[in-house]
């Protein structure tokens, strides 16, 4: 969650360092840290808040230096503040860590260190490691990176660290488990990242480092990298791979956030994601990724989704069309609940996890259960070589680009549309879809980004209905079958950006609590466009406005019935009833965004969050 860069080559790294802070603070914003090696020794300057803060208090100081570790950080263990910002210090100042993840025995280690006479001067865990590996490197007589596997031995839990010493001014070393690390490699230079935001301007040659991996990085040498499961530290040679990442992918592009530039992507994001897996003239959907275990998929027993957050909700509704299409049961789990349950899984389940980041550490939690258990384990994420698709046994892309603003938008239409043709290339195979059911779901399929488009053309509309939606304490969402994720997501996008308290439900769900709610300041937003629960709908609505509650809709365009009890409603184009989140969920997050800005809220950051949770 927290962003990490580092450097080491000829120029000035501060410029390089911040700009990388810059790019990665979706990952993290609650402080931030830089330190530096100078002639001198190790400078270090921390801030509470975001890299600008950092920045500023910088301006006129000594950033001298071609070496140094950056961070952005995501509070877990210590509130934020100066104090617990990273990087974190040795003692004596000499060696300095930056570190993403959670040393989750940092109890019992700091209890041995500070028995050992240790101050710490922070709450996190993270400071542990710095002590540790300083402890080792004095008492066992060892080089650093010999002292960095030695102490990484004892750490339970998930890191990836970049570390500098004053001891050798020119190394910088690195290492990483359970979250992602990658060694950029320049021009006799070379950048790391957390990610491949801060890297991709320099270089596109990166090395992805391995679980256990520890590199030493010097420019007078080639990189070295052992393993610290390895007993006889033996090096191996790095693997050097092309990032696929291109700067006008991390630029606003004319937007004035990234959240609003992602909403009007999801036409080409939708598009992107179906592109090269419809053959129309062979009549097929392939998905290239799957095939080695698809007919494992057409045998399953049963579709295990699990997922979190927004993932979740494109998990339930693939419960529709697997469901409606393949007719194999499904069942969609909260990853972070089914790691917990000692779930029954059996050899021809086939569990799917749906992640954005492919780093979601409960998610991955998940994976691994399934795989353990004898599951084929399938994966639909978007960032490419993240950890889950590296460690599912096959998968699928979304293939949206990269999502900066911390809520997901374009990521999640694209999930559900690679879900859609997953169901239906299953369906097909089956013979559980008729051929003409097939056809129009293609053909509605492929009508999507310009159905996508043509909502897009009702921001202004969508503006005015948030003028509204922004004066309340209180939102409700109701939507049924396929838009019941909708509405759960709706509620989700309105709350973690606006703070506005928003519920989602059922439609029908309403009268066994919910309804207690509602009255004049309650604005129900109704997801309810052509499907065949449409007249349940209508009946939950007149509940509604018999106790006074102000119905906002989303409707399918030409409806004359919804509307007149609709204070507002959004029109949108029609498609088939399975397919109709693809379009519902436009407005919503248009809403949702509107809202925000209002109450003037930072939309691409909100507050307490950030961008893939590698933390459990
Ligand atoms: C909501 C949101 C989160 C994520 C969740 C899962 O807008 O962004 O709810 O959906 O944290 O993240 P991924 O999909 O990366 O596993």
């Amino acid at each position: 969650m927290c962003g990490i860069v580092a450097y080491l080559g000829q120029k000035e790294a501060y410029p390089i360092l911040l700009g990388g802070l810059h790019r990665l603070e979706y990952r993290g914003y609650d402080s931030a840290g830089i330190a530096l090696m100078q002639s001198s020794g190790i400078t270090m300057y921390k801030k509470k808040g975001r890299v600008d803060e950092l920045q500023k208090f910088c301006n006129n100081l000594d950033t001298s230096g071609s070496l140094g570790i950056a961070h952005t950080r995501w509070a877990t263990h210590g509130e934020p503040s100066e104090q617990n910002a990273h990087p974190h210090v040795s003692e004596d100042g000499s060696m300095a860590l930056i570190h993403n993840g959670i040393v989750e025995n940092y109890i019992i280690l700091k209890q041995q260190l500070v028995n050992q006479g240790v101050i710490f001067q922070s709450d996190t865990d993270t400071e542990v490691l710095v002590h540790l590996i300083k402890n080792v490197q004095d008492k066992e007589k060892v080089s650093l990176p010999e002292a960095v596997i030695i102490a990484l031995r004892m750490v339970e839990g998930t890191y990836a660290i970049a570390i500098i010493s004053k001891d050798d001014p020119n190394q910088l070393i690195v290492a990483k488990k359970g979250t992602p690390l990658l060694i950029g490699i320049g021009d006799n230079e070379y950048i790391i990242g957390s990610d491949g935001a801060p890297i991709v301007e320099y270089t596109k040659q990166v090395i992805y480092l391995e679980d256990g991996d520890v590199g030493v990085i010097r420019i007078d040498k080639p990189i070295q990298i052992s393993n610290v499961n390895d007993s006889k530290n033996l090096h191996r040679s790095p693997y050097i791979q092309t990032l696929e990442l291109n700067l006008e992918q991390l630029e606003k592009g004319g937007f004035d956030t990234y959240m609003l530039k992602e909403i009007y992507e999801q036409p080409k994001a939708v598009r992107d994601s179906m592109r090269g897996r419809i053959n129309l003239e062979k009549d097929v959907v392939s998905l290239g990724g799957i095939l080695e275990y698809e007919q494992k998929m057409l045998n399953a027993r049963r579709f295990i989704i699990v997922a979190c957050g927004t993932s979740w909700h494109a998990g339930l509704v693939a419960e529709h069309l697997f469901e409606t299409l393949v007719r194999v049961p499904v069942e969609v789990e909260y990853a972070s609940e089914f790691r917990y349950r000692n779930p029954v899984i059996y050899e021809d389940d086939v569990l799917i996890a749906i992640s954005q980041s492919g780093e979601t550490a409960d998610t991955l939690a998940a994976v691994e259960i399934g795989k353990k258990r004898g599951a084929t384990v399938i994966g639909i994420c978007n960032v490419v070589g993240s950890t889950m698709a590296r460690e599912t046994m096959a998968g699928s892309y979304s293939h949206a680009g990269p999502e900066i603003g911390v809520a997901c938008t374009k990521t999640f239409t694209a999930q559900i549309t690679v879900l859609a043709l997953m169901a239906l290339s299953l369906a097909k195979k089956k013979g559980t879809i008729s051929m003409s059911q097939y056809h129009k779901l293609i053909n509605d399929l492929e009508s999507a980004p310009d159905k996508i488009e043509s909502v897009l053309h009702y921001e202004q509309q969508i503006q005015r209905i948030a003028q509204y939606v922004a004066t309340k304490p209180n939102a409700m969402f109701l939507g049924r079958g396929v838009n019941f994720p909708i509405a759960l997501e709706g509620a989700l996008k309105l709350k973690e950006i606006s703070y506005i308290h928003a519920e989602g439900y059922p439609a029908a769900e309403i009268k066994h609590g919910p309804i207690a709610l509602i009255d004049t300041n309650m604005p129900v937003i109704v997801v309810a466009p052509e499907q065949h629960t449409y007249d349940k709908v209508v009946s939950n609505i007149q509940e509604i406005i018999a106790r006074k509650g102000t119905i906002i809709s989303i409707v399918t365009e030409g409806d004359s019935v919804i509307k007149k009890m609709s204070k507002f409603t959004i029109e949108v184009p029609k498609i088939d009833e399975l397919l109709t989140p693809l379009v519902t969920t436009i407005p919503l997050q248009i809403l949702a965004y509107h809202v925000a800005l209002i109450r003037d809220c930072d939309v691409d950051k909100p507050r307490n969050l950030a961008k893939s949770v590698s933390v459990e």
